[in-house]
């Protein structure tokens, strides 16, 4: 790793604090001058780096610039990630991610980007990416599970981003079926979860799950702008998207861990919010008015249409 990534892993760190040159340095094993210009140039791509003259350098608190550097300390320890790309700009992280694992890479890589110019979601939409006003990642696993495990790996990132928003902020998301995370009635993250097959043993090559959270409020685009939210209108926390990546990755790998077991299920069914609501259910075949009943153990809605027959809906989506 170069000097500069070496100091910027060093002032990530330690955060809000004042470390002195020559400590640097030593922990290094460089010259404080090649901390000093490292620092500089840092700077120069706008790191909020303070010099204190006695105290040494800080990395403000307010500095929220994504950076593999950045994200690490957030992660867990013995992190199942182990590779990490961060872009300023890119076409869509889950596009970069699947073309990493379909060159080789290993299981674990993360995937993040300050702007997204061809962001996706489900069913062939655009998901809507502006610069710095999000987080934009994607996670590549090789899970060796059957192919049908991909719902559940969604419900799990679902489930995964509640768990982190509730912890950090102490805000209470939702979930409306299947792929959405929802505060105050409004949307706040979308999921697209994309899996490769190996055919030969039947079981996923790899699953690439998407996430992209509304993190500051901006000017939407007319038509959303009734119908998404952002995190900073719930809470006064200060937000860091580090450590917001870091911990949706996190409370993911532990649901990956022993996915069969489904842990997050009854999690993922109490932040429903669909349940018992009257619905419309608009499938790739057909659309039809239905109440929601519950999710079943493979992540798929059921619901009862008028007539009283049920129905399993594992494609397409439900408005309310
Ligand atoms: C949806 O709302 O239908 C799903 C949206 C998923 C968006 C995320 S942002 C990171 C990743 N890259 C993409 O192109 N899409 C996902």
């Amino acid at each position: 790793m170069a000097t500069k990534e070496r100091v910027l892993s060093f002032l990530e760190a330690h955060k809000g604090n004042d470390i002195s040159g020559a400590m640097i340095a030593e922990s290094l094993g460089v010259s404080r001058a090649s901390v000093w210009k490292a620092v500089e140039t840092l700077r120069s791509e706008g790191y909020p780096i303070d010099a204190a003259s006695k105290k040494g350098y800080r990395l403000a608190n307010r500095s929220d610039i994504l950076s593999k550097e950045s994200i690490v300390p957030f992660l867990k320890p013995n992190s199942r990630i182990k590779e990490i790309h961060v872009y300023k700009e890119v076409d869509s992280t889950n596009t970069v991610a699947k073309q990493l694992a379909n060159a080789g890479a290993p299981d674990g890589v993360l995937v993040a980007a300050e702007h997204q110019t061809a962001g996706r979601g489900r069913m062939g939409r655009q998901f809507y990416s502006p610069k710095e006003n999000g987080v934009y990642f994607s996670v590549m696993r090789r899970l060796p599970f059957p192919a049908e495990v991909t719902t559940l790996v969604t419900s799990a990132a679902a489930v995964a981003v509640c768990r982190a928003i509730q912890s950090l902020y102490g805000i209470e998301a939702q979930i409306k079926w299947v792929n959405d995370v929802y505060i105050a009635g409004k949307k706040v993250c979308g999921i697209l979860t994309e899996a490769s097959m190996n055919f030969e043993h039947q079981t996923l090559d790899y699953v690439v799950v998407g996430i992209g959270v509304n993190v500051t409020a901006q000017e939407y685009p007319p038509e959303l702008a009734s119908i998404i939210t952002s995190l900073d209108q719930h809470t006064s926390e200060p937000i860091d998207r580090s450590q917001l990546i870091a911990a949706i990755v996190n409370e993911l790998e532990d649901f990956c861990e022993n996915l069969s077991a489904r842990t997050f299920l009854p999690e993922y069914r109490a932040r429903s919010f669909l349940i018992g609501q009257p619905i419309r259910v608009i499938s790739p075949m057909q659309t039809y008015e239905a109440k929601a009943i519950e999710i079943d153990d493979d992540g798929h809605l059921v619901v009862q249409t008028a007539d009283g027959t049920t129905k399993t809906v594992n494609s397409g989506e439900v408005s309310v």
